[in-house]
């Protein structure tokens, strides 16, 4: 493996008490970032990108020293919780380096990964080393055809073994998150849930959002969570519970069972009051809210200022305060709400 030299974290990171915590205008303390490490996959899924996509070149992606860098930034600042995003983050070379340097930083209670399980096969056991301890795998069908129609391109069997890699890894966690699409895999629902609770698996049914411009319509591809609780309701006794990650999840319980079963509806719930989180694009874009364009740019700064943090931190703190108070995503607009797609914001 090509060393990239990563070694700005070595010195034990922890919460710099002498600094503020990130609190914004409405009164929202922020502890978890989202960062997105390239915008590139493997799949091409529908509700995600479109056919022919192109991808930013290299220059403008932020180097994996960027990207410690600015964690490192931001666990000074109080944030406890880390999600490595993509595009698909596990197809960026030498991904794994930079999940175990941030794994050391000592004011980290929680790094986590959103992956599409393509790469698990190969990597779940590094994950876990680097301090990885709860995983989120997109899982949207498991009929081999259907599947291959959402991702475009992607196979069903590998993307089931990466799963099955990380179940005897042993991670404490594992979610399934699941997108249903009215007239493609609007049947699977309880099949997915199944699956789940067979594994010992949560599961969390997505909305779709419209994020992107894509080839169909986002309104009547729509599935609204209300209709799947609906269905899994009719088959399991869920009981709803009341823990929350501080973002759009709502939780149930089914008896008996280790699974949770989750339903994330940015359409048809507020739940902007309590958000707790920014976003980080791959460019080094602060995104302030999923459903705005507030952003501030960061790349800039990191590359005038290598050896200083504190215009960085200067900048990130005024971004704060221009966090929107929440999201407008409206399906029945023709228009998608915000023009970039899920995979250059990070999901
Ligand atoms: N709406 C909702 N979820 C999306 N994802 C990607 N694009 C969208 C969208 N437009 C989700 C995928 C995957 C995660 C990485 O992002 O379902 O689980
Ligand atoms: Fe890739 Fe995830 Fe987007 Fe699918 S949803 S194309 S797996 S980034």
């Amino acid at each position: 493996m090509v060393n990239s030299g990563l070694c700005i974290l070595s010195d034990k990171v922890k919460h710099d008490s002498s600094q503020p915590n990130l609190v914004d205008a409405f009164g929202r303390k922020i502890d978890y970032i989202r960062l997105s490490i390239t915008d590139r996959c493997d799949f091409r899924c529908v509700y995600c990108m479109g056919e022919n996509m192109t991808f930013l070149p290299r220059d403008e992606v932020l180097s994996l020293e960027e990207c410690a860098r600015l964690v490192k930034v931001f666990v000074s600042f109080g944030v406890s919780k880390v999600r490595i995003t993509g595009g698909e983050p596990l197809v960026r070379k030498n991904a794994i380096q930079l999940f175990e340097e941030i794994g050391q930083l000592q004011g980290l209670r929680e790094l986590v990964i959103t992956t599409n399980g393509s790469q698990l096969e190969h990597h779940a056991f590094a994950l876990k080393q680097a301090g990885v301890r709860r995983i989120n795998i997109s899982l949207d069908s498991l009929d081999a055809a259907r599947f291959r129609q959402i991702t475009r391109v992607a196979d069903l069997d590998k993307v089931l073994r990466g799963i099955a890699a990380a179940k005897q890894t042993g991670f404490e966690n594992i979610k399934l998150n699941a997108l249903l699409m009215r007239g493609i895999n609007d049947d699977e629902a309880l099949h997915l849930a199944a699956f789940a609770i067979e594994n010992g698996f949560d599961i969390s049914f997505i909305e779709e959002m419209p994020l992107g411009a894509v080839s169909h319509s986002r309104q009547s591809s729509y599935v609204s969570n209300e209709e799947t609780l609906k269905l899994l309701r009719a088959r399991y006794d869920l009981v709803s519970s009341n823990e929350t990650t501080g973002g759009p999840a709502r939780y149930w319980r089914i008896p008996n069972s280790k699974t949770k079963i989750g339903f994330i509806s940015p359409n048809s719930h507020n739940f902007c009051e309590a958000c707790n989180r920014v976003r980080i694009s791959c460019k080094g874009e602060l995104f302030l809210c999923l459903g705005q364009e507030n952003k501030v740019d960061l790349r800039p700064i990191l590359r005038a200022y290598p050896h200083d943090d504190k215009p960085l931190k200067q900048a990130i703190i005024r971004g704060l305060q221009t966090k929107p108070k929440g999201h407008d995503f409206d399906l029945k607009r023709a228009a998608p709400a915000v023009i970039r797609f899920m995979s250059h914001t990070g999901g």
